[in-house]
């Protein structure tokens, strides 16, 4: 691992709204570099299950288990698997679940991984755990997947034409490396767009690769199982795709709906149950200070829920 260092993004906000307990058991679904998991540990006595998709995070386990033995478990695994995990492991009770989603600092600052396009590396941006990598992605799939992928994940205007541009490129000889990837988009879009549209590409490929958004709204989903009663659930996202997943998530679960006609029984309605209530009506978002003294977080958003 690179030793880049990840600032935890607002750590205060993120202890405050889980509502730490003595005694309470909470899940680190993105272990990172373990900001979050300590800062847990050291609040109160607490528990911590912790998961991490990317194997790279190991030594920084082993450091964390050394110093708090027993109140610490880690699974190597994507957070869509934090239910069938607890089952597994008979761990019934969960009274908070925080979620950090998005890459690390150790993972972008690590040029061979090939998540940034500031590095000439092999096109890679698998997180761990995946199927696929980005080198196959923009060797092997259609025109129209390409486009469909860099317009959905991106919301990149020029999807189409960069697409047709690789598929001719790569005809002549793969793409392997990021910087090729780079120049093909800098001689579509020219490099004064480029500096809009390559981030874009970039963010597309690594959503689709890692899958993100799937995994997002199936770790959504699970928290009803996964959370105790009067459980905190604690996301905090980056993008407008992954936070349009978690408001739409909170909307479903926390407001009644309204009756598409009056003529609807009432009693529709009032049969719909709610699991979880809002705890905070606004995203809550980093301070200026945080921002100057930590310039990733500067998009970041933290949404807090309560399990009925
Ligand atoms: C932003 S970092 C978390 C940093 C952490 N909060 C800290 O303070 O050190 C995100 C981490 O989540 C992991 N991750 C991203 N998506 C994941 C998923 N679907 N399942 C499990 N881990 C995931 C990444 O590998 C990365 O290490």
């Amino acid at each position: 691992m690179q030793n880049t260092p990840h600032i935890p993004v607002m750590l205060n906000e993120v202890l405050e709204n889980l509502n730490i307990k003595d005694g309470g058991v909470y899940i680190d679904g993105t272990f990172g570099n373990g900001g979050y998991t300590s800062a847990i540990l050291d609040a109160k006595n607490t528990k911590v299950i912790a998961f991490d998709r990317d194997e790279t995070v190991l030594p920084r386990v082993k450091e964390v288990k050394e110093k708090y033995g027993d109140r610490f478990i880690f699974f190597q695994e994507c957070f869509s698997k934090i239910l069938p995990t607890l089952k597994q492991n008979d761990i019934k009770r969960v009274d908070g679940l925080v979620l950090d989603i998005g890459v690390s600092s150790m993972q972008i600052d690590t040029p061979e991984r090939g998540f940034s396009f500031r590095f000439d590396a092999p096109l890679s941006m698998a997180m761990g755990q995946n199927n696929l990598d980005a080198k196959e992605v923009i060797n092997n799939m259609s025109e129209s997947e390409l486009s469909d992928i860099f317009y959905k994940y991106g919301e990149e205007p020029r999807s189409r034409a960069i697409a047709r541009r690789i598929v001719s490129i790569r005809g002549e000889k793969p793409i392997k490396t990021t910087f090729e990837l780079v120049n093909i988009i800098k001689n579509i879009v020219g490099e004064w767009q480029a500096t809009k549209v390559v981030p874009r590409i970039f963010q597309a490929l690594r959503i689709y690769v890692n899958d993100e958004l799937g995994e997002l709204e199936k770790v959504l989903g699970d928290s009803e199982s996964i959370l105790s009663s009067g459980g905190r659930l604690v996301v905090v996202d980056f993008h407008s795709l992954e936070d349009r997943i978690v408001k739409n998530f909170i909307k479903e679960k926390t407001e009644i709906k309204q009756a598409v006609s009056r003529y609807i029984p009432v009693a529709i309605e009032n049969n719909q149950k709610l699991s979880f209530k809002s705890v905070n009506k606004n995203a809550i978002i980093p301070s200026k200070q945080e921002v100057e003294m930590n310039p990733r977080a500067h998009s970041a958003k933290l949404r807090v829920m309560e399990k009925l």
